[in-house]
């Protein structure tokens, strides 16, 4: 029986008796601490916590360790609902075509983004995406993340994109933190199809979902819902197929121009829509009939240099909004969720209440995980960040640059 005690914790944030499944609009603004605390944590879970001053002591101190947090703060980790980390190798040359003045779309009307990745990844071996991936996933744990989804749509075909999720299988199996892999095979139109979309649709539906759902490689189901990629009828088209499956959707919506991407997540009824930089009035009123959580992926904007999606307006109208790192190869090269947070704040107006909540439970609902992970709550995943000494948690989000990770706890157990 492994045993952790956390004391003198200067700040323990995010704390629930029960946790609420997400937060939404005014509730946003409020992130429950206890200052001066203790937390325990046995076999991998949190099991209690309190304030010093009525610390009565462990029953049981046999095979405890005990980590002294005097002006630390400790918070949940981050969990980050939208990656694609399993890629291979990068697109430097196309950050620097961009500099230079092209576009993303250009770029990949010329064959790169998304199919210079694919190439790349079709003769990569499993073993090295593998590697490649792990690499990836230790370095975001050390920044933070305590629980991740991560996307398969940089294989295209049917043996490419089971090499991407069985890479996935193989992280999740690490069991370093809860993985959620998302089967992305609508992420482009591949080469050989590209005169011919409703034949790679087709294989999409017919056989790769089909394939997928045998080997159980996939939690989620998503379409890249865009201009020269897929049109809302046939994100919805894939969607209901995948449905018939057991897998729930996910959508890549509104981020180039609007294609209508937020209504279908919508009817399809999507856990989450993801990206949103054209995200209109009338999305935001769609949303708020919905269980589908809006997801901003401000790596995303800020690397491509996008309009910024209506964050605030969002909250300000009583929508729950989470924040995600989309770390990939073409559009967020980092999966620095301590940045994501910054930039919720310095850019997105949110206040740093609603940008740790925005990171944390509400992510976590956006892959399904908020009973698991995302909050201090009796039965969850003891996956927790303890920080340098810091005044306040209002000083994470402040000081955007700086590293104030001290230790990583995943399972109540220090992770280096
Ligand atoms: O989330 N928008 C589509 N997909 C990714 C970009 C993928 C890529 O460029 O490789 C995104 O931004
Ligand atoms: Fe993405």
């Amino acid at each position: 029986m492994q045993k952790l005690l956390l004391k003198n914790i200067k700040q323990l944030i995010s704390i629930y008796e029960v946790a609420p499944e997400k937060l939404s609009g005014a509730q946003m603004k409020k992130l429950p601490c206890i200052d001066n605390a203790w937390l325990a944590a046995e076999d991998g879970l949190i099991v209690d916590f309190g304030t010093m001053d009525t610390f009565e002591g462990i029953t049981d101190w046999k095979n405890l360790e005990i980590i002294d947090c005097e002006n630390k703060i400790v918070m949940p980790c981050f969990a980050d609902s939208h990656t694609h980390i399993v890629y291979s190798g990068n697109r430097e040359q196309e950050f620097v075509d961009r500099i230079n003045g092209l576009t993303y779309e250009e770029i990949a009307g010329r064959g790169g983004g998304i199919l210079n990745s694919a190439n790349k990844l079709r003769e990569t071996s499993e073993d090295d995406l593998f590697e490649q991936s792990k690499q990836r996933l230790y370095e975001i744990i050390l920044q933070g993340t305590g629980a991740v989804e991560i996307k398969s749509g940089y294989g295209l075909n049917l043996y490419s994109e089971l090499k991407m999720l069985r890479v996935i299988k193989r992280l999740k199996d690490l069991n370093w933190i809860p993985v959620k892999a998302t089967f992305l095979g609508a992420h482009a139109i591949p080469t050989e199809f590209k005169e011919n979309k409703k034949g790679y649709i087709d294989l999409i539906i017919n056989e790769m979902i089909p394939a997928i759902s045998q080997e159980k490689l996939a939690d989620f189901l998503d379409v890249f819902c865009e201009k020269n990629y897929f049109t809302s009828l046939e994100t919805k088209q894939i969607l209901e197929a995948g449905k018939k499956y057991g897998l729930i959707g996910k959508v890549h919506a509104e981020q180039l121009s609007h294609t209508n991407g937020i209504k279908t997540a919508i009817e399809c009824e999507a856990i989450s829509v993801d990206h949103l930089e054209f995200c209109n009035d009338n999305d935001i009123e769609l949303l708020k009939n919905s269980a589908t959580m809006p997801t901003i992926l401000p790596g995303a904007a800020f690397f491509l240099g996008l309009p910024l999606p209506p964050a605030r307006k969002m909250i300000d109208e009583g929508l729950a909004v989470a924040f995600a790192s989309d770390y990939n190869p073409g559009s967020s090269p980092t999966g620095n969720m301590k940045l994501m947070l910054s930039m919720a704040c310095i850019q997105y107006k949110l206040t740093p209440e609603e940008a740790l909540n925005a990171t944390t439970i509400n992510s976590s609902y956006a892959m399904g995980l908020q009973n698991k992970v995302g909050t201090i709550t009796n039965g969850k995943l003891a996956n927790l960040i303890i920080t340098k000494p810091i005044n306040s948690y209002g000083f994470l989000p402040y000081a955007f640059g700086s590293n104030l990770i001290d230790t990583i706890i995943l399972r109540g157990k220090i992770f280096n």
